[in-house]
């Protein structure tokens, strides 16, 4: 019996497709499509394997229109601290004690205590021009924490991480690596918007990060993924170039770190996607995790 697919998995496919290709996996093949191919659409009059055919087909042109804009445009060597300009970090951070072990079922309860002893903060600057303490989102007992820097202005307004553009790209990040944003536990090292979305200062990083290890401590991930400079340079205590800690694994507070980009870097630079995607392949080989099968 011919199964119509309806638009909205079209362009599910289509955007899925095309997120590929921004990790750079340009590669694709097809299982044997046969019975798709058999399945007439009412509503688009003409076959899927033709509708997909012609969505492909309009998804390389734009991939060509991209390309050939990008050869056009002068290439200008990658900075990889364009996003965070100084950390001006002169003496090592401190990061505190390792807390105790918290049994998987009382860490909502730990997280909430924490979150209460942060109150109304206004322990440093932040406090004055923001609207919501951000403190965290996803699973309180999550084996994969992402720690990025702090609240933009749709993080401040909706009182929640990663919720903005770079939000979306980092929901893409964690659904390529075949896992859902609400089993995954997301935190920042401040959790108050800086003003103009500017870098943290070392002042309001250091009072804020020791509510950001203690969170670390009651979800124990196996993995964490330090989204950017910030995070990395606030949990491993020491600012380093971004270059040189990518592509392998840091022991963290008993846990494994891995350091990529910010999502809001590679919005500005798409071009290393693909170098990301390879740093969240060794955050799943970590966790034994394989990317979900593409077709
Ligand atoms: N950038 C961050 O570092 N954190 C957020 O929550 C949003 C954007």
């Amino acid at each position: 019996m011919p199964r119509p697919l309806d638009p909205a998995t079209y362009e599910a496919l289509a955007e899925r497709l095309r997120f590929y290709r921004d990790l750079g996996l340009t590669d694709f093949y097809r299982r044997d499509v046969e019975s798709a191919a058999a399945i007439d659409d009412p509503e688009l009059g003409r076959s899927v394997a033709e509708e997909l055919a012609e969505r492909e087909g309009l998804l390389q042109a734009a991939i060509d229109a991209a390309a050939q804009s990008a050869a056009e445009t002068p290439v200008q060597q990658p900075n990889f601290f364009a996003e965070e300009p100084a950390i001006k970090t002169r003496k090592p951070i401190q990061a505190p004690e390792i807390g105790a072990v918290v049994p998987a079922e009382d860490r909502a309860a730990a997280l909430q205590m924490i979150r209460d002893e942060i109150g109304d903060c206004t322990r440093c600057a932040l406090h004055k021009g923001r609207n919501s303490v951000v403190f965290a989102d996803g699973s309180p007992t999550a084996r994969l924490m992402f720690v990025g820097e702090g609240p933009g202005a749709d993080e401040d307004a909706q009182g929640l991480p990663f919720v903005g553009r770079a939000g979306q790209l980092l929901n893409n990040m964690i659904s390529a690596m075949g896992l859902k944003r609400e089993e995954v536990y997301i935190a920042n090292v401040v959790k108050c918007r800086p003003p103009g979305n500017r870098t943290p200062e070392p002042e309001e990083a250091n009072t804020c990060s020791p509510f950001l290890f203690r969170q670390i401590d009651v979800v124990r991930p196996q993995v964490l993924v330090a989204l950017g400079a910030t995070a990395a340079t606030y949990l491993l205590g020491a600012r380093q170039p971004l270059a040189g800690l990518r592509g392998r694994v840091h022991a963290f507070r008993g846990r494994s770190l891995i350091v990529t980009y910010h999502p809001a870097f590679l919005l500005r630079d798409p071009r290393q996607k693909k170098e990301a995607w390879a740093d969240l392949q060794i955050a799943m080989k970590e966790l034994g995790l394989k990317a979900p099968a593409r077709g």
